[in-house]
């Protein structure tokens, strides 16, 4: 099977040219410019688009229980809307149980993905107890292709290592040459705050953005970055969300270290203004929570700096029926939203389009950089010959409105309800078939692989 894709403009992080691709098989086979079409060849007329680099998106969470309820996106639903908005490629947390091991979880989320998954996708490891038994297990999951390690400094009870932990396992994953990611905020800080709150009556969607200040965030991401510094350890900072924690990592750089950070499409377009003293503020119910326009205009410099190298999502959505959970006190509302199908058209909408950043950028932050920081480049992440034919096709004038009557993802709300954008993906491939044409999908479940990642190249 064979596709060529003629007359496009074809842009990676470091090129921009009007020339064709040629597919065979899963892979590019060539690109140049008036390249002929096997006689099997499908040939797509690209004049007039954009041709990316399919999106990777390092965060996200399907089928994950979480806070007493289950993430609504299975592999299936996820992948299928991934796709839809140009994302070929997912990274997914696997959690394991406090007093369990780290096999047992991986068993558990590939029951749920392996033969379901629409879309590519892999998995990141999350270790919330770090004894002598994971010790033990973190080479085990490196073979696997499991080589990024997530912690929270959050959640306590749940989900939360302690600094004691933090250290150990950076010792054990440096040693392996992988990678330790942290969503970065103060554990007890926050639930001290949050039991403030609660003590007071104060129990309202609102109450769940005043219990993490920025200063939690702050705190934490300084810390880490600390230990990872004295532990050699490669670092990255999930989430990432506002100025005093990007100033963290500013301040790293200054001993010449490298911490990488994700911030996410909501953090770039959505503020706090969006909690009002009502429960529709529950939709925006994440971790850490929307901040000021103040960090939206640091995080946009922040990429056009270099230092932020990826724009994910935190997908983790709920129906709005779980999310009632917590209509009563904001503690439990389950943290999340969806975001996993737009984030490539919101970027390049609000990015590109506006000006804020370059198409190269746009290019590193969706897909190159994850690429290279998680061990996937260059099979994912660019167009080049030999890797993976996962292209996406923008109509960049195309204007449309986004909204959970026509999205893909399974959930009953839409964090973006009505906002009209610029540039609509209109063809997708994934290892050189159509995945997605004109608003079809094309592949089904099931063709989605397993991606074994190797260390970082960045
Ligand atoms: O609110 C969030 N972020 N939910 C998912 C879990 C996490 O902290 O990433
Ligand atoms: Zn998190
Ligand atoms: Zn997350």
């Amino acid at each position: 099977m064979a596709i060529l894709i003629k007359n496009g403009r074809v842009i990676t992080a470091d090129s921009d040219s009007i020339c064709d691709i040629l597919t065979e098989g899963e892979t590019i086979a060539a690109i140049g410019r008036n390249l002929p079409a096997p006689a099997d060849a499908q040939v797509i007329d690209a004049t007039g688009k954009l041709v990316l680099p399919g999106g990777i998106d390092p965060h996200v969470h399907l089928d994950m229980p979480f806070m007493g309820t289950f993430s609504s996106d299975t592999h299936e639903t996820g992948t299928r809307a991934a796709l839809h908005g140009g994302t070929t490629t997912v990274i997914d947390f696997v959690l394991q149980k406090q007093g369990h091991s780290l096999r047992e979880a991986l068993t558990e989320w590939q029951g749920r993905a392996t033969g379901t998954a629409v879309g590519d996708y892999s998995f990141h490891m999350a270790v919330t107890d770090f004894n002598p038994g994971t010790r033990e297990e973190i080479k085990d999951m490196v073979a696997e292709g499991i080589t990024s390690f997530k912690t929270f400094m959050a959640y306590k009870g749940a989900l939360m290592i302690d600094d004691a932990q933090m250290v150990g396992l950076m010792q054990e994953v440096r040693k392996h040459g992988g990678l330790v990611t942290a969503h970065a905020t103060n554990g007890d800080l926050i639930d001290t705050l949050i039991a403030q709150h609660r003590a007071a009556g104060q129990l309202t969607p609102r109450y769940h953005y005043l219990s993490q200040p920025e200063v939690t965030e702050a705190e934490a991401s300084g810390r880490f970055a600390d230990i990872a510094n004295y532990t050699g350890v490669n670092a990255y900072i999930v989430h990432l969300t506002c100025e005093g924690a990007l100033n963290q990592v500013r301040r790293a750089t200054e001993r010449n270290q490298r911490v990488f950070v994700e911030t996410c499409i909501q953090y770039l377009l959505l503020d706090a203004s969006l909690y009002g003293e009502d429960f529709e503020g529950a939709k925006w119910v994440m971790s850490p929570p929307l901040r000021e326009p103040k960090d939206q205009a640091t995080l946009w410099a922040g990429i056009n700096q270099g230092l932020v190298q990826v724009v994910g999502t935190d997908h983790c959505p709920f129906r709005w029926e779980q999310k009632q959970m917590g209509r009563d006190d904001f503690s439990k509302i389950p943290n999340g939203h969806p975001a996993i199908e737009h984030r490539m058209e919101l970027l390049f909408s609000e990015g590109v389009m506006k000006g804020r950043i370059s198409p190269q950028r746009f290019v590193e932050v969706t897909s190159t950089n994850a690429a290279k920081i998680f061990g996937m480049f260059p099979r994912k992440g660019t167009i080049s010959i030999g890797a993976d034919a996962d292209l996406v096709l923008i109509d960049p004038k195309k204007k449309h409105t986004i909204s959970a009557a026509t999205h893909h993802m399974n959930v009953d709300y839409s964090a973006y309800e009505g906002h009209e954008l610029t540039g609509k993906i209109t063809t997708v491939l994934l290892r050189g078939q159509v995945a997605v044409d004109a608003g079809e999908t094309k592949v089904g479940r099931g063709y989605g692989q397993f991606i074994k990642r190797g260390k970082v190249s960045f």
